[in-house]
């Protein structure tokens, strides 16, 4: 991970000061590394004796720090890894093509490494994350939204990257098909699991502990999973509660405490959690193939992790 990160802090640079000064400020901002992380112990996994995993993972991360970017523009958010976001400091437009910047410094690495596989893999992520943030997009703002299409939304956006991630390390170590499926179902288990649990924080996480604003999926009016629960399993009062504050966007103060004191009567919160441990369950249960060595041990951790954080 050292020489990922400094990888990451070279690869920022740029004649065009403004970049490296607000890519700088989101990446030394720190964060979990979660995705690199799936990367080089996916390659151990393996048995993976080279060094291609390290750039690979660099591209990895740096697709993710570049939706990271567009994804604060669009959520209108104003707090990333406990400091103000680059959209808050810098403002939308250079945020947006930061962003872009990241995501060719990505593809630059890809293609130094040179191969189609791994190209294809991080390029069909790529299109696929997109996608699932223009889904989640057009699923806002309904309250009647299934848990099936948030799975897809959740899926896409987030879970695409994890799996992709954890099958490069097995690319690069050339294992077999099915054993690059293993990895790439673990991935996948694992980012929903992730993904739920993000949702969960984001109404009852300690902001100072998750380094993000608390609520900005409710003033949002993104219909996540506890909201999925706590509407379907409201009465006439409670979604009326819903519609006005998600579907219309009409939001008073206490309407957040209120949507809180909700999610914890309909048990959503709860249940979003058990949903997430579920997935985090399945990722370990893809690993049973792998031999039992300090790599495999953790990711299994990695797994348990996903569910318990708290930031
Ligand atoms: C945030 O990802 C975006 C989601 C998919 C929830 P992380 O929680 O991995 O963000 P950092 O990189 O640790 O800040
Ligand atoms: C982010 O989902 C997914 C991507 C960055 C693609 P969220 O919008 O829930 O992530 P946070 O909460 O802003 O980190
Ligand atoms: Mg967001
Ligand atoms: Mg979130």
């Amino acid at each position: 991970m050292g020489r990922v990160n400094q990888l990451i802090i070279a690869r920022l640079d740029s004649p065009i000061s403004l970049i490296p000064q607000l890519a700088g400020h989101l990446v030394a901002a720190g964060g979990k590394r979660v995705r690199p992380m799936l990367t080089l112990i996916a390659a151990q996994l393996c048995g993976y004796r080279g060094g291609r995993h390290v750039p690979l993972a660099a591209a990895v991360e740096f697709i993710h720090t570049a939706t990271l970017l567009h994804d604060d523009v669009v959520d209108e958010s104003d707090l990333r890894r406990g400091l103000a976001t680059a959209n808050a400091i810098w403002g939308n437009k250079p945020s947006v093509l930061v962003g872009d910047f990241l995501f060719s410094r990505a593809f630059q690495l890809m293609v130094e490494d040179g191969s189609l596989e791994v190209l294809a893999l991080l390029a069909n992520a790529s299109a696929v994350i997109a996608e699932g943030e223009v889904a989640q997009l057009m699923t806002a703002n309904d309250a009647e939204t299934t848990e099936a299409r948030y799975l897809d939304v959740i899926t896409a956006k987030t879970a695409t990257l994890f799996a992709a991630a954890a099958q490069i390390g097995g690319v690069v170590a050339e294992r077999s098909p099915a054993e690059v499926d293993s990895l790439r179902r673990y991935g996948e288990s694992l980012g929903i699991a992730f993904q739920l649990i993000d949702d969960v924080l984001d109404y009852s996480a300690r902001e100072v502990v998750l380094g993000k604003s608390i609520g900005d999926d409710f003033r949002d009016g993104k219909i996540t999973l506890p909201v999925v629960l706590a509407f379907q399993r409201g009465d006439v009062e409670e979604r009326r509660f819903w519609r006005r504050t998600l579907e219309q966007g009409e939001q008073r103060e206490g309407d957040l405490a209120h949507a809180i004191e909700l999610l914890e009567r309909r048990a959503a919160l709860a249940d979003t959690f058990i949903r997430a441990a579920e997935f985090s369950e399945q990722a370990r249960r893809d690993l049973e193939r792998f031999a039992p060595t300090p790599a495999r041990q953790a990711m299994l951790d990695l797994a348990a992790f996903c569910v318990e954080r708290a930031y």
